[in-house]
């Protein structure tokens, strides 16, 4: 088991230590290797996603990453901004499949602005496709046309793209509550058609799976109405990180969302669905709970390894259950615990 880690910017090595503690504990054999993506990365050596981080990222069964970005960076040029380094390895390492689950904790039903009773048990995965769509299309930029500035993008989507996404769609679905709903806008946008076409070809593959649409501005206000109508949700990489910010929030606490992007082996980067949050980062107080949870999806997904996994997130629960809070999750009557104390509970509920 070879494991590249990625610490990234802002609060990514604090998160990143207590997750490699985690790891540590559990007596498998393993090789870990760092290196730079994003700001730090640029620091170093110029470049967001420089060659020696490459060619770990592609030896290795797994990336674990902690975050990237961060505003002292935001004034670079485009082409070398932490950002791109993120969607650099996404695309070289070929991880399509973006699976963001949004989970209500029982114990931090208060942390959501929703009622408790239209959030309580909420269980969603939204499957992002990641390397294509308007995020990587061409033509793009910005030209000059008639004596004024244009911008523009294109957003496209091949059958074979569209095909291998609602194949993780479903089969994700199968190992759940069996209902994929495809988000598309189809009553604009030619892409989207396509995409509904195809995601209506898919689903006679599994018909134990039920299939529904929905435009993306109705998904994201059914997400705000009655999110626990969904149990899948399938959509392209520009609507999926849209909706999947939306759908994380829905819980109140992003700092527990861990997320797994995956290629059509078995090799994923997993990485929690939270940013850099460069605002603390330093001060040993950010929530290390999502970049755990994204351990135990890498054991799940790339190791096969399904008892670690469920030990991992049993032993969050716990905590949870204990009350121990760190800041982002804090309520009157919990305990309010820093970066490493949240690792050392984690390893003693382990
Ligand atoms: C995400 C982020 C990235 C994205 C940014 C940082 C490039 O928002 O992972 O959702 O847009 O994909
Ligand atoms: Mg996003």
């Amino acid at each position: 088991m070879k494991i590249c880690v990625l610490p990234g910017d802002g609060i990514g090595p604090e998160i990143i230590a207590q997750a490699v503690r985690v790891l540590s504990s559990l007596d498998l054999k393993f090789e870990l290797e760092e290196a730079l993506l994003g700001g730090a990365a640029v620091d170093a050596s110029g470049t967001p996603y420089p060659e020696a981080t490459q060619k770990l990222a592609r030896e290795a069964d797994a990336v674990l990453l902690g975050a990237v970005g961060g505003p002292q960076w935001d004034t670079l040029a485009r082409e070398i901004r932490p950002e791109r380094g993120l969607l650099g390895i996404r695309k070289d390492l070929n991880l399509f499949a973006n699976l963001r689950p949004a989970i209500l904790y029982p114990e931090l039903a208060n942390a959501s602005t929703l009622k408790p009773e239209v959030v309580a048990g909420l269980d969603i995965l939204i499957i992002r496709e990641l390397t294509g769509d308007i995020y990587f299309g061409q033509p793009r930029g910005i030209r000059e046309e008639n004596g004024e500035r244009v911008g523009f993008n294109t957003m496209v989507y091949s059958e074979s793209e569209i095909r291998r996404i609602g194949h993780v769609a479903f089969a994700a679905a199968r190992k759940r509550d069996k209902r994929v709903c495809s988000v598309d806008k189809m009553n604009v946008l030619e892409c989207t058609q396509l995409w509904r076409d195809v995601m209506i070809e898919v689903a006679k593959d599994y018909p134990d799976v039920e299939l529904s649409h929905m435009l993306v501005d109705n998904a994201a206000m059914q997400l705000v109405k009655a999110p626990k109508q969904f149990d899948v949700m399938v959509t392209g990489n520009m609507f999926g990180d849209i909706l999947s910010d939306e759908a994380s929030m829905l819980t109140g606490s992003i700092g527990m969302l861990p997320s797994a992007s995956l290629d059509d082996k078995q090799k994923g980067l997993y990485e929690p669905s939270h940013g850099s949050a460069p605002d603390i980062a330093g001060q040993g107080i950010a929530n290390p709970l999502a970049t755990i949870l994204s351990v135990a999806m890498m054991l799940r997904y790339t190791f096969g390894l399904e008892e670690q996994a469920l030990r991992i997130e049993a032993a969050v629960k716990k905590v949870l259950a204990q009350g121990f809070r760190t800041g982002d999750i804090y309520e009157r009557g919990t305990s309010r615990v820093g970066t490493r104390e949240m690792g050392d509970a984690v390893l003693a509920a382990l």
